[in-house]
């Protein structure tokens, strides 16, 4: 059984930028025991801020499944410390495949999931099991310092992109950006990817606004980004998922800004379902459609083929129910199809490299292609030398 723990905040470093009520957070930490993973229940928000004890692999996986734990880096970084886990209950060989096995099924859109579970199994297998536990959490704290700097580096990347905006904004107030689901601080370690260039302009004194799509089924537009803005203190509307095109229609959008799960090698872009009709309206009404891509949800095996991306079919509910705060202040679910319409969940859709502006990296700023990308991470140009 998975507990629920006090509100102990992370550990943090000077900079950090996730503020819940005031208080400086991580979305994942080592608990008061130094081995249990404590993590923000991201079910519960935005009603209620609850942090979880995680204690045994299986309640890492289970975290990942539920979306607990959401967002492509962070599922990464909970997989690392699922891996951890695992190792401290049974070192051996057979349990570390299981493990990865295991958190490798949870969700299968998000390439951070696997990048993380390789960067454990290839550090831990050569090690005799007594050494794994141990350099399993030194590993995984190191993937979730990663993790910061990325989304930190791809925050001054996007801060300048922000900046040329501003002189050329549609509306005399203020920047005004579009974002889907949520590439916040909950989706990453801290900063998050899509929002850290909005928090630093924002920081910066730049006057922004974000235009928030509610991102159907699971909300997590209005429920998350939303609430992550509102913690920040920057001007945000939550709006339905097909009122994009309007706005952007109206000159009511200076750039669309969002996160990504998989980034093909020639730049094509897997994220939330409803991403791809974003870019198709941002083409149409030329404004500028950036993806924020920290290198490790970048998949360097798909070099054309983006529909080769697995796309996660997740359980029908999500869409025949919504979940909120009723006026008494219980959260409930209630149903919003027939009984017996057929639903479909598809989680995640892929939008071409041609219609993605540029890919704001933890490297810098490309075009969304295979030379752009190549130019960034020439270690994974073709014919590059294979690592020693
Ligand atoms: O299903 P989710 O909530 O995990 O989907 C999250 C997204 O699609 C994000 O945009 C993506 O993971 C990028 S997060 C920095």
């Amino acid at each position: 059984m998975m507990v629920y723990g006090s509100a102990t905040p992370a550990r943090v470093t000077p900079g950090n930028t996730m503020n819940v009520n005031g208080e400086p957070y991580r979305t994942i930490w080592l608990a008061e025991d130094g081995w249990a993973v404590n993590v923000i229940d991201q079910t519960r928000l935005p009603h209620e801020f609850a942090v979880l004890r995680l204690a045994t692999l299986r309640e890492a996986a289970s975290a990942i499944t539920t979306m607990v734990v959401r967002g492509a880096p962070l599922i990464g970084a909970t997989a690392a410390y699922g891996v951890c886990l695992a190792m401290r209950a049974d070192p051996r060989d057979e349990a570390l495949s299981s493990a990865c096995a295991m958190l490798a099924a949870t969700r299968p859109t998000a390439v951070n999931l696997q990048w993380a579970l390789s960067a454990m199994r290839d550090a831990l297998t050569g090690l005799p099991p007594s050494a794994r536990a141990d350099a399993a959490y030194r590993l995984a704290a190191e993937i979730c310092d990663q993790d910061v700097a990325a989304s930190r580096a791809i925050g001054e990347h996007g801060l300048a992109l922000i900046r040329d905006l501003f002189p050329r904004r549609r509306q005399p107030d203020c920047v005004n950006l579009l974002t889907h689901c949520n590439a916040g601080w909950l989706a990453t370690v801290d900063w998050g990817t899509a929002l850290a260039p909005v928090y630093m302009a924002h920081d910066e004194g730049i006057p922004v606004h974000v235009w928030v799509d509610e991102t159907r089924p699971r909300n997590q537009g209005a429920a998350l980004t939303a609430w992550e803005l509102m913690q920040h203190g920057v001007p945000h509307t939550v709006i339905v998922d097909s009122a994009g095109g309007h706005l952007m229609q109206q000159g009511l959008v200076d750039a669309c800004i969002t996160g990504t799960d998989r980034t093909t090698a020639r730049g094509d872009v897997c994220n939330k379902i409803g991403t791809y009709l974003k870019a198709l309206a941002a083409h149409d009404n030329g404004v500028p459609f950036y993806v924020a891509v920290p290198s490790s949800s970048i998949d360097w095996s798909i070099d054309g083929e983006p529909m080769r991306i697995p796309i996660e079919q997740r359980p029908v509910t999500e869409v025949s129910r919504v979940t909120g705060r009723s006026d008494d202040g219980e959260i409930i679910s209630v149903q919003v199809t027939p009984d017996g319409s057929p639903v479909a969940n598809h989680a995640f859709d892929v939008t071409p490299a041609r219609l993605v502006t540029a890919l704001i990296t933890d490297r810098g700023v490309c075009a969304a292609d295979r030379d752009g990308l190549g130019s960034l991470y020439p270690e994974h140009r073709a014919g590059a030398p294979l690592p020693a």
